[in-house]
């Protein structure tokens, strides 16, 4: 099953894409997460040793005009992928800080790099591992669900915040058109501090017709492990919202075993 995380800046993306992929490996299943920012905020939340890698450089080719992947998408999974805590299967497009920094980008190695972005944004749309989950951390904003980066199927969690540019962030994805057919959009309230702030997501969100599906609270022990450069992944598992992402991923479990279990169309 894919699960692809979305939603404003900021909002938790790459925290709860992080937890949740620890929390499914955690319970045994196969997780790939994969990181389609370059600022490397899911590779911090799992603990994965920085380097400056653009790790699918390479891994598609200029061809006739336009780009051939070099091998499946799953080949290039099981190629370009690191291990993680428990067993997590990590791909990252890449970390732009050092390139950016003595501006490579701009200088030979720039299509090599142009290739790995092309390569990990054709591989995060498209691969489905059967019978395991695909976690997407995308950037902020719309700008990457505008381009296509959710792919065609799976499940896209809208994470939103209790302030009212976060909340106008999730209505402008809901009102970017049609959604494709095979995508189910939810919404998980983060950062949640009383009742109040719990009501104003869910009334947001009612009014988009997106269900709400997990909400995760303000929790004081995310915030001390990120100023300790500590991996959320080590939190206890009885922290707030290490609780609150295993509900997720309850949720998100029963949603997969019911569209394994949907009849399957057959033209025969
Ligand atoms: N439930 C939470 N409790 C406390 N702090 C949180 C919670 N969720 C996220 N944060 C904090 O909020 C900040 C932003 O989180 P995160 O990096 O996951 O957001 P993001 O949506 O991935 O951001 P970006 O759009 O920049 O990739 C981080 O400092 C993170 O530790
Ligand atoms: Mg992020």
């Amino acid at each position: 099953m894919r699960v692809v995380l979305l939603g404003k800046g900021g909002s938790g993306k790459s925290t709860l894409a992080g937890l949740l992929s620890a929390e499914l490996s955690s319970r045994g299943e196969r997780v790939v997460a994969m990181d389609a920012d370059s600022v490397p905020g899911l590779a911090q939340v799992l603990g994965m040793t920085p380097t400056d890698d653009w790790f699918l450089a390479g891994m598609a080719t200029r061809e006739n005009g336009g780009w051939r992947l070099e091998g499946s998408p799953a080949d290039i999974v099981d190629r370009c992928s690191q291990s993680g805590p428990g067993g997590v299967r990590f791909l990252q497009i890449g970390n732009a800080d050092a390139t950016v920094k003595d501006f490579e980008f701009r200088r030979e190695s720039f299509l090599d790099r142009w290739s790995g972005t092309v390569a990990f944004n054709t591989v995060s749309r498209t691969f489905d591992d059967e019978g395991g989950w695909v976690v997407v951390d995308l950037q902020g904003g719309t700008l990457q669900v505008a381009g296509g980066m959710v792919g065609s199927s799976g499940i896209a969690v809208l994470v939103v915040e209790p302030f009212a540019k976060s909340v106008l962030t999730a209505r402008r994805f809901v009102g970017m058109g049609e959604w494709p057919a095979g995508v189910r959009l939810v919404g998980v309230a983060n950062k949640i501090e009383s009742a109040d702030d719990q009501a104003y997501v869910e009334t947001a969100l009612d009014e988009l017709g997106v269900p709400l599906w997990a909400t995760v609270p303000l929790d004081p022990a995310v915030r001390q492990a990120e100023r300790n450069a500590q991996p959320l992944v080590t939190l206890d598992p009885d922290t707030p919202a290490k609780r609150a992402v295993a509900g997720l991923a309850d949720r998100l479990t029963e949603a997969a075993r019911a569209s394994e279990a949907l009849p399957t169309t057959s033209s025969s």
